[in-house]
């Protein structure tokens, strides 16, 4: 198998770190690491397989000094806004992790377990983009019941942990945790979230809307229709909860009007689902939960059950690592299987 120069742009932050991590695990083709970040990361190393790498400062012509081809883009949408074209001028593929190119008609936007066909489509701009970490496991486990049953709408609540505002978002949490058991609370920064977090939930994530809705759910609503092909209703409320790490999701399905849905039909579709599994035996306290699912690959769905009012609705939860699965390892992932497809044209 041919090896590859990996350039990670945002080599420093939460999601650049686990990209490493789950590179190693996966056995990523790597030949050299390009680990790019701003300028005040300089004089810093990222480890990769026992092997110490320099962050490079990034600029126009980092992809081309270092003959970049796959550049993993996680440092905001304003620097891939800028930045992209440069790798994608070299002749590298740009897998993007930020909002900036998701919904532009001519860039795929891939969860490979649900959609891997539409990676051909990379050719017409370089980029593939991963989707928000929120769509990703929700997808994961809508792809299954819809090829089951033909999902009409979806009503989703999330519960998202700080990790998704970086690692600043994390530091933001802790500082708040020790301030609080110190009486200190007033004296806490608070610049990642809207209000103070610890001790509280905040139904926002990402800025207000026109339409009363806000970005982080519009994502949620666009993504989906375009990952899936389809044009379902989606309703999503997004909330921000003092979890360290991954993202919960309570999730209301409902199918065609015709559909009589079947408990044990849907927990056989989403096992059979690569990287789903379920946890759900209620009365032995098993569903799942966030740190069951921290560090793992896997989306958890539980607490499935049909609506007492209608034949064709269903109720569960869902949780995920949105740093990995939302994130870093889907972004892996996709250029595994770009590899794949470019290797046996
Ligand atoms: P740096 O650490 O040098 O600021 P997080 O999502 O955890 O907040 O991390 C954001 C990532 O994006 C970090 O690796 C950060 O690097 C990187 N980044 C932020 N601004 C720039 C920039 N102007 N140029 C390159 N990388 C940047």
């Amino acid at each position: 198998m041919r090896k590859y120069n990996v350039a990670v742009v945002g080599a420093t932050g939460a999601v650049g770190e686990e990209l490493f991590r789950v590179m190693d695990e996966l056995n990523f083709p790597v030949d050299n690491i390009v680990p790019l970040a701003s300028a005040k990361s300089v004089g810093t190393n990222i480890e990769y397989k026992n092997k110490e790498y320099a962050v490079i400062e990034l600029t126009e012509t980092s992809f081309k000094e270092n003959k970049v081809d796959i550049a993993f883009f996680s440092a905001g949408g304003s620097i891939s806004a800028k930045y992209a074209k440069y790798a994608v001028e070299t002749g590298a593929v740009v897998i993007d992790n930020t909002s900036h190119f998701r919904m532009q008609e001519d860039v795929p936007l891939v969860v490979p377990e649900v959609n891997p066909e539409d990676i051909e489509l990379w050719k017409k701009t370089g980029i593939i983009a991963n989707p928000n970490c929120s769509t990703i496991q929700m997808v994961l486990s809508l792809k299954p019941l819809d090829e089951l049953y033909g999902i009409k709408r979806v009503d989703v609540s999330t519960y998202q942990a700080v990790s998704g505002a970086g690692k600043a978002g994390m530091e933001e949490l802790f500082h708040q945790m020790q301030d609080l058991l110190n009486f200190q609370l007033g004296e806490s920064k608070k610049e990642s979230f809207a209000h103070q977090i610890v001790n509280n939930v905040i139904p926002q994530v990402d800025v207000a809307m026109d339409n009363s809705f806000t970005k982080e759910e519009v994502k949620m609503i666009q993504e989906t229709q375009k990952i899936l092909h389809k044009n379902i209703a989606v309703a999503a409320t997004c909330v921000r909860v003092p979890v360290l790490r991954s993202h919960s999701e309570s999730i209301t399905i409902t199918f065609e009007n015709d559909v009589d849905v079947n408990v044990d039909e849907v927990r056989e579709a989403l096992e059979r689902f690569p990287n789903v599994e379920v946890i759900d035996d209620l009365e032995n306290n098993a569903y799942p939960m966030p740190i069951i699912a921290t560090d793992t690959d896997i989306t958890y769905v539980g607490r499935i059950r049909k609506d007492l009012y209608s034949n064709n609705m269903l109720h569960y939860f869902n949780v995920a690592d949105q740093v990995r699965v939302g994130a870093a390892t889907n972004s892996i992932r996709i250029a595994l299987k770009w590899i794949d497809l470019e290797e046996n044209k």
